[in-house]
């Protein structure tokens, strides 16, 4: 059987190692990959947000599979266009993407079906928006740009001056191009946060399991808003009736509004939450697989991905289940420093990079030079992941200690990452 992975993220080496181990021995090609995929997979000079170079692509390999890391093309119809070609796809349909492409239709969607999330009002002008955002006390509000913004678009302003420059930055600077030219103003939440994953299939939602991403760029999460420095999961992040309960009021009524609605789900949901006083609450979906957070994830996940994502494309996911294990697992994000901001490239990566049973590092941002040495080619750089079926503290000890072996100029990590969770 044939799959084709579209991606270039640690999130998608990831899942190509965990697609590789199936019984069904998937051959497996990655669009466009990285140099650790290459290791595992065939790859293909396709870039993931090309849907029609994707469309061309796949018309001549014909998968059996394709199975979509990113949330861009997604958004964009690529699981449309693979369809209209009678080519099976794990990923959403544009319209269901929508619950990620647009905050503002998300939003509508939950309160139609009253499923738990912030207040929130939308706006196209900005000076519509400050007269409101002005009439609420200061730091309640968070300002969202409405499309996507490469995880950059969410400002949560302490003040009425940070509450304008955000409005102003993205409705008529265009800071965030086309996808700020609408904002969502929200209800600021306070409260822990957790990220919820399931396989969903229509109206069937599989076992959700939970992970906890680290998003400021240093340790005690302070700094600016990364991608991702870093995830942690494990069964204990939230325990069965906590999870059921998340289940009921959340994935399962969103899964069944789309349903109905006429977009049917077809991929992995993502629920970022706040655990609120007044029980959990939605700040925000996404179509696809977090990264960091699928890197631990896959070490999490005792059943058959191919055979889970083939199930989901056809149709019939009741029929397979999906089992993720007991044990903790941690991943370290290692980064350039200067990331998030400004940060250099090219440097050489010495070091062990396994990627076996417990311990995986997974290639995030790296390119072979023309001297064929592993050298660094993005801000995050690798994603250092160990499990254990012991405790939080093994998983941990492991990956740090991986992380600490791999050598490059301006290498970095926080060195906090699941502390607080021993
Ligand atoms: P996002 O880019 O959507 O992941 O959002 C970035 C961060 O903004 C989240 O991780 C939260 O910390 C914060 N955030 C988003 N929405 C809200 C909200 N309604 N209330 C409080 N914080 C929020
Ligand atoms: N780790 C956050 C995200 O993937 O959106």
């Amino acid at each position: 059987m044939k799959i084709l992975v579209i991606g270039s993220g640690g999130r998608e080496h990831a899942l190509t190692w965990k697609l590789a181990k199936s019984d069904l021995e998937p051959q497996i090609t990655c669009a466009p990959g990285n140099p650790g995929i290459a290791e595992i997979a065939d790859i293909a000079d396709v870039g993931a947000e090309d849907v029609d170079a994707i469309i061309e692509f796949a018309s001549k390999l014909n998968p059996d599979l394709v199975v979509v890391g990113p949330e861009a093309p997604l958004v964009d119809g690529l699981a449309d266009k693979l369809a209209e070609r009678d080519i099976r796809v794990f990923g959403p349909s544009a319209s269901a993407a929508r619950i990620e492409g647009s905050k503002s239709w998300a939003n509508d969607l939950m309160y139609r079906h009253n499923v738990p999330c912030p207040s929130s009002r939308t706006f196209d002008e900005a000076s519509a928006a400050i007269s409101y955002a002005e009439s609420q006390p200061a730091g309640s509000v968070v300002v969202k740009a409405d499309g996507l913004a490469a995880g950059k678009g969410v400002t949560v302003p302490e003040t009425a001056e940070e509450t304008i420059a955000a409005i102003t930055e993205a409705i008529d600077q265009r800071a965030f191009g086309d996808a700020g030219a609408t904002i969502v103003i929200e209800e600021r939440l306070v409260g822990p946060e957790l990220s919820v994953f399931a396989f969903v299939d229509g109206e069937f939602v599989s076992d959700p399991v939970a992970a906890r991403d680290y998003k400021r760029a240093y340790d005690g999460n302070i700094g600016a808003n990364s991608g991702g420095m870093g995830a942690f999961t494990s069964p204990k992040l939230c325990g069965p009736s906590d999870m059921q309960h998340i289940r009921e009021t959340i994935l399962e009524p969103v899964a069944r509004a789309l349903a109905n609605e006429g977009s049917p789900y077809r991929g992995v949901l993502y629920a970022g939450l706040m655990l609120t006083d007044s029980g959990p609450k939605v700040i925000e979906f996404n179509s696809r697989f977090g990264d960091p957070e699928c890197e631990p994830l896959m070490l999490r996940l005792d059943s058959d991905l191919a055979e889970i994502c083939m199930s989901v494309s056809e149709g019939r996911m009741a029929e397979c289940p999906v089992v993720w294990n007991d044990n903790c697992a941690v991943g370290v994000v290692v980064v350039s420093d200067g990331y998030p901001g400004a940060y250099q490239t090219g440097h050489r990566i010495d070091g062990e990079l396994p990627l076996e049973g417990d311990t995986a590092v997974f290639h995030a941002g790296t390119a072979i030079n023309d001297d064929g040495e592993l050298v660094t080619a993005g801000g995050r750089v690798l994603v250092v992941t160990a499990s254990s079926s012991q405790s939080v503290a093994a998983a941990r000890s492991n990956a740090y200690e991986l992380a600490s072996e791999i050598q490059f100029t301006g290498a970095r990590y926080r060195s906090d990452i699941a502390e607080n969770e021993i």
